[in-house]
């Protein structure tokens, strides 16, 4: 084991996070958090992961569920994409498996939604197996302390080699929830080096290369707010694919111009209103403002066909699987009945 694994580990056992409702021994879990934890922190996922695995307590549970049923837990969350491959990857172990969890890093990298780093994690953490991680964490700590610059195909190179360098033989779990946690809690965008069990060689000095960050195109969209006095609001499910892909919404058009059509394809008269305060929701690639138009006229609902993508929501309670952004556009509709 080298130097700098040993005092990652030895700080890690005083200073590291140790009781995280997935630092257990089920493989399942694992696998779960550290999809749920990609892109996601901690905080924001110990809720969702806990219903979760209450929902779906194993990977036959998930694999037998409908997808509707999947992404209602997951609703809220973001990077929907990472609930459809969870859901594939399940069908696909307990078929190709028998349920049995594959147990190497290549296994794991070949279902849908894990990469080689979120592979590695999950074999450490579930079969103590050493395997090399780079997540966004390890990465800003090995690129400091090995003065890698820039986010090219070499410098990533180059930090994979380190990390698989570092990977210590024994205590593969501890050295990977050490890396994490020194990159979440000691080496952040502002590091507290003083803190730091690997300060005295670190090549870090006191900023980053700068990296170019990619600018986020804006994008807007307006929907239509149909609501029906009995019924409640008319969501229509999204394509397969795509942003939100599969989630409830409410019918929408890029322009303005194009919005009665769309609600003309659902059988209702568009009476386009007053638009109503837009919310704004950014996503990795783009920022997108979107502008609630309700749509008039009383018990609009009697002319909608009864269809699989199309449904009646009153507001309340549990409801489908919905992009976060538009529960809150209802709730600004329940607010002002
Ligand atoms: N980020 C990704 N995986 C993580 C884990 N297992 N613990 C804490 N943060 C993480």
């Amino acid at each position: 084991m080298d130097d700098f694994a040993r005092r990652l580990l030895a700080w890690y056992r005083r200073h590291g996070r140790h009781d995280l409702p997935w630092q257990v021994g089920d493989p399942y879990a694992r696998w779960l958090a550290e999809v749920m934890l990609q892109q996601t922190t901690v905080t924001a996922v110990i809720p969702y992961f806990q219903r979760f695995m209450n929902a779906f307590p194993t990977v036959q549970a998930l694999a037998r569920a409908s997808q509707d049923e999947v992404l209602v837990h997951w609703a809220g969350l973001g990077y929907y994409a990472r609930a459809r491959n969870l859901h594939a990857a399940a069908r696909r172990i307990t078929e190709q498996y028998a349920g049995d969890f594959p147990r190497t890093a290549e296994a794991w990298a070949a279902l849908p939604g894990v990469g080689p780093s979120t592979a590695a994690a999950i074999v450490a953490f579930a079969f103590g197996i050493p395997a090399p991680i780079l997540d966004a964490n390890a990465r800003r700590v090995l690129a400091r302390y090995h003065a890698v610059s820039g986010r090219d195909a070499r410098a990533l190179r180059e930090l994979w080699m380190h990390a698989r360098d570092h990977t210590p033989t024994r205590e593969a779990a501890a050295y990977t929830q050490a890396i994490m946690d020194l990159g979440a809690l000691v080496c952040r965008k502002t590091p507290d080096c003083a803190a730091c069990p690997v300060a005295a060689d670190c090549a870090f000095e006191g900023e980053d290369v700068p990296v170019m960050r990619r600018a986020r195109p804006e994008r807007a969209v307006f929907m239509a707010v149909i609501r029906d006095p009995k019924r409640g609001f008319l969501l229509v499910r999204r394509p397969p694919h795509g942003v939100w892909g599969g989630l409830w919404s409410l019918p929408e058009s890029a322009e303005l111009k194009d919005l009665p059509a769309a609600v003309a394809a659902l059988g209702l008269e568009p009476r386009l209103g007053t638009a109503a305060a837009p919310i704004r929701h950014v996503f990795t690639h783009f920022r997108l403002t979107i502008t609630p138009i309700p749509i008039e006229g009383a018990s609009q609902g009697c002319g909608v066909a009864e269809r699989g993508d199309v449904m009646w929501y009153k507001g309340r309670g549990p409801g489908p699987g919905m992009p976060a952004p538009i529960r809150r556009l209802l709730n600004q509709f329940l607010e002002v009945p």
